[in-house]
């Protein structure tokens, strides 16, 4: 499993200021959103730090956030405490999720923020997404949102280092993506993840951790999607566009 630890801490610098919001994260799935049934029951089941959990707690839904990362877990169930959402949290990693909650009894399950590439290989993604189908009525929906790793790998091993410093919580920070991309799909690839936090007291604190990933293509998840019960429905996949979003329903 991956860590996550350190860069639990400093998660802030590296999503868009789009998701920092929790109201703003979870309006950017209003068209999944304006489907569910009021008091819905939906899953995030890679939380990060919780914001898209507090934004669909704070609409109302009965909300579980989980994630293979206690330390992750620990800043969702901080931030819900903060504002005062009704957010259940779990540690757990998505096989582990049927040992946790009771099966098809949830609306929604998210899987967003380019989680599922840390599925140790074809095998186990199969077997999270059969997790996932699993915690689903039938008629519920996965949401999941992926980068195109179809593009990722065109472009190679590279360096990708900010041309601007990231300001969170009044702190610039350069970030750095060393990307290691292996010569098979199939293989273990690697992302190495650097954040350089500069205080205009001159002093710098880097946090960095090497995160390993097994990239699928648009296809083959279409077809492992299926393969667990669920009905891809939509799907933003445009080879030229970095991410992508699969709505998929439970049959
Ligand atoms: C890139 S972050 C995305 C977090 C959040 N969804 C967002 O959009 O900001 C990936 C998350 O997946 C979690 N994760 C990685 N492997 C996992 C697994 N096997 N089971 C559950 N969560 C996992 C990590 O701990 C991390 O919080």
């Amino acid at each position: 499993m991956n860590g996550y630890g350190a860069l639990a801490e400093v998660y802030e610098w590296l999503i868009s200021e789009a998701k920092l919001a929790p109201a703003e994260f979870a309006a950017s799935f209003d068209d999944v959103l304006r489907l569910l049934p009021s008091g819905a029951r939906v899953l995030d089941c890679s939380c990060g730090t919780g914001q898209l959990a507090v934004g669909l707690a704070g609409r109302g839904m009965q909300v579980v956030a989980a994630d293979a990362s206690e330390a992750m877990v620990r800043r969702t169930a901080e931030l819900a405490e903060e504002f005062g959402a009704p957010v259940r949290t779990v540690r757990a990693d998505w096989q582990e999720l049927p040992e946790h909650l009771e099966e098809e009894t949830f609306d929604m399950v998210f899987c967003v923020g380019n989680s599922l590439h840390h599925a140790e290989g074809a095998r186990e993604r199969v077997a999270a997404l059969e997790s996932m189908s699993r915690l689903l009525r039938r008629g519920g929906r996965l949401v999941l949102t992926s980068r195109t790793w179809e593009l990722v790998r065109a472009r190679g091993s590279r360096l990708d280092i900010s041309d601007r410093l990231v300001r969170r919580n009044g702190r610039d920070a350069v970030v750095v993506y060393r990307w290691e991309i292996a010569p098979d799909w199939e293989d273990e690839h690697h992302i190495e993840i650097a954040i350089t936090q500069v205080d205009p007291d001159g002093s710098v604190l880097v946090r960095s951790e090497l995160l390993s990933s097994w990239p699928y293509r648009h296809d083959e998840l279409d077809d492992e999607l299926r393969r667990v019960g669920l009905q891809p429905e939509t799907s933003t996949f445009d080879p030229e566009a970095e991410n992508y979003t699969v709505v998929a329903v439970k049959g």
